[in-house]
């Protein structure tokens, strides 16, 4: 076991590592540094298995495609999609060498991971400032443990952020969160905490309470609590251009604000209008931002979840002009079909775009943003869980390896699809890889309408994740359990979380205290090929096998056992099925109010009484689970 630094020029410091690995006197014969990027390339053998790369597409072997690291606020999961909101730099090789490689760099990277030559992975840094960590080991598990140590201690929040979350874009006020809090009372299902989407703020303005939508805040926020019930606001990253606005006038005067290349203050829109960016990357600018929150926790707000960090931008200024422009110089005219591309493009092309991140400067101007760009959401997180009180909920939608210390992810903008439940599950490991203990999708899928049959389903691999919640974008159907006919059958699935939560939580600690991962791909432990092929199912902690349902119409699936287990379905406060099944493939059925789970040989899940929010949850053991 060893890791090896490679620093190639004056790295930016990240801060992503907590270990002091001193630097090797000259680099490996894999890299090679060019004029402008740094490039890395090693062969692959035919059996050789890649992990890793966290929140990305594509398989639990990332094997055949291409990434891109570079936080991107993209809607769309869609197969052929690069990037998504994270940038997590590290990969494992699994097969005929074993190693795994991190890559300290915080602006874009290219892997290329045997897509364009199948037997090569070619990664291109797009800068000569970088820090190139080997990892060495005897298994992929030593490697991922190294490399956890490396990077230091994940995040893990109060034991009531392992409780059923609801969220919708959004419950604009008062009314509409009794509404659902009362949803859930009439149908006893259980539920901890309910979601605050941007419409709670005056105008999308950070920090701010619409006083007609929640007359007295703060007295609400408590009379949930004696419900059980937590509120958890939404804050975004940029911060409304507004003369008068404190945070603002606070932010102007003291120069919290990244600039433009002028070195007047950047300004770019997102939903409130024309924003500036706090500097996260500026210590007093980041604390001046996490001490903002502070106005919430006085209010008794105990969670966060921070947004739009990557950051998103909808459009500048500028580039609204040009475009505008070239719209009026083609105004009535006969177009040929390249000119209307490019007449479109004008606008499709406005948010998110390079040219603004490379006007957009850091560090009092010293930095441009292109080259740093996956900080932004990290540095963000990292000032405001230093400062919110010890144990807060916090998580964030943009994050680079080092934020799993401050806080947890979720993985943004999926679709109300079935193939989305199988990227759900597919992430988990990876992300786990990279730190990322306190994880979740958006349950039921955030674009797009949902049917009963999916939103239960996806709930059926959503109970073992860490972060359970329901999450939909504005204009799409209800998805609340209780909003579907026969609500009973989502209260049994939820109950099993419920009576999981004792047996999670500790997992979850011990994998954040000993750098385990909480999901496993089954090739970690086993060496079969099934194994080593499966991207549908996972192990979780030493004790549990998940093989969830993820598609339509199917009263069942089938299921790959690489030694034998016992198949339990658990439903409500009862255990509705137990059977040995030997080694081999099976077919198993699973009704919709069942949760499906494979207890490994010799092992021991317990299980506790469900109960209503986790504040009231008796964590005696009533029932185990035996293998
Ligand atoms: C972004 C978030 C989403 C949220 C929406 C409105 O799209 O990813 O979760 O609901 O913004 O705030």
């Amino acid at each position: 076991m060893s890791i090896k630094k490679y620093t190639i020029g004056t790295p930016f410091v990240t801060d992503a590592t907590v270990k002091e690995v001193k630097a090797e006197n000259s680099i490996r014969e894999y890299i090679s540094v060019k004029e402008n990027t740094i490039e890395l390339t090693f062969p692959l053998s035919p059996d050789d298995i890649i992990y890793g790369l966290g929140e990305q597409l594509g398989g639990i072997n990332k094997r055949g495609r291409k990434y891109r690291s570079f936080c991107s606020d993209d809607p769309c999961h869609t197969e052929d999609k690069e990037a998504l909101y994270g940038a997590h730099n590290f990969f494992v090789l699994s097969g005929k060498d074993n190693f795994g490689i991190f890559i300290d760099f915080p602006g874009e990277i290219h892997w290329d991971m045997g897509f364009s030559k199948e037997d090569e992975i070619s990664i291109v840094i797009t800068g000569t400032d970088a820090d190139i960590y080997e990892i060495s080991g005897e298994s992929e598990m030593e490697i991922v443990k190294e490399f956890r140590d490396l990077i230091g201690k994940s995040y893990l929040p109060p034991m009531w952020a392992f409780g059923y979350q609801q969220s919708r874009w959004s419950y604009p006020n008062k009314e509409q969160i009794d509404r659902i809090v009362k949803g859930y009372e009439d149908a006893d299902i259980p539920l901890d905490t309910v979601y605050l989407d941007i419409d709670y703020m005056d105008n999308f303005k950070d920090f701010t309470v619409n006083e007609e939508a929640f007359p007295d805040f703060k007295e609400y926020v408590a009379t949930l609590k004696k419900k059980g019930i937590r509120l958890i606001p939404i804050i975004d990253a940029g911060v409304k251009c507004e003369d008068g606005y404190d945070v603002y006038d606070e932010g102007v005067e003291n120069n919290h604000f990244c600039k433009d290349r002028n070195g007047d203050d950047f300004k770019a829109a997102v939903w409130p209008g024309i924003c500036c960016f706090p500097d996260y990357l500026k210590p007093e600018s980041r604390k001046w931002f996490g001490d903002k929150f502070l106005t919430l926790t006085e209010k008794g707000i105990e969670g966060f979840w921070i947004d739009m960090n990557e950051p998103a931008l909808f459009f500048s200024m500028e580039r609204f002009k040009k475009a505008v422009d070239y719209v009026k110089k083609y105004n009535g005219e006969d177009l040929n079909c390249w000119d209307f591309f490019s007449y479109r493009d004008q606008f499709s092309n406005l948010s998110n775009n390079n040219e603004d991140y490379k006007n957009m400067h850091h560090l009092d101007g010293k930095v441009s943003h292109y080259d740093v760009h996956n900080l932004y959401g990290y540095m963000m997180m990292r000032g405001v869980s230093e400062s919110l009180p010890k144990d807060s909920l916090l998580f964030s939608r943009a994050s680079y390896i080092g934020s799993h210390r401050y806080g947890g992810i979720w993985t943004g903008d999926n679709t109300s699809w079935w193939s989305h439940i199988l990227l759900n599950l597919r992430m988990l490991p990876s992300l786990n890889m990279c730190g990322f203990i306190y994880t979740g999708a958006d349950c039921g899928g955030f674009n797009g309408n949902a049917s009963r049959e999916l939103v239960i389903r996806w709930m059926q691999l959503s109970v073992f994740t860490p972060l359970f919640r329901n999450h939909s974008a504005i204009g799409t159907r209800d998805q609340e359990a209780f909003a579907f006919s026969d609500s009973d059958e989502f209260k049994r699935v939820i109950q099993v979380r419920y009576r999981l939560i004792p047996y999670l939580y500790d997992l979850a600690k011990k994998c954040c205290d000993n750098n385990e991962l909480m999901f496993k791909p089954l090739g970690f432990e086993y060496k079969d090929k099934l194994s080593k092929e499966c991207d549908d199912q996972l192990l979780l902690g030493e004790e549990i096998m998940i093989a969830p349902i993820y598609e339509q119409n199917k009263s069942g699936r089938t299921v790959y056992l690489p030694e034998e287990m016992t198949f339990y379905k658990l439903s409500g406060n009862k255990v509705t099925h137990k059977e040995k099944l030997s080694q081999g493939i099976h077919y198993v059925d699973v009704a919709l109010d069942e949760v499906p789970l494979f207890v490994r040989k010799g092992k021991t899940v317990p299980l506790c009484a469900p109960a209503k929010n986790v504040d009231s949850l008796d964590k005696t053991v009533t029932e185990y689970l035996e293998g």
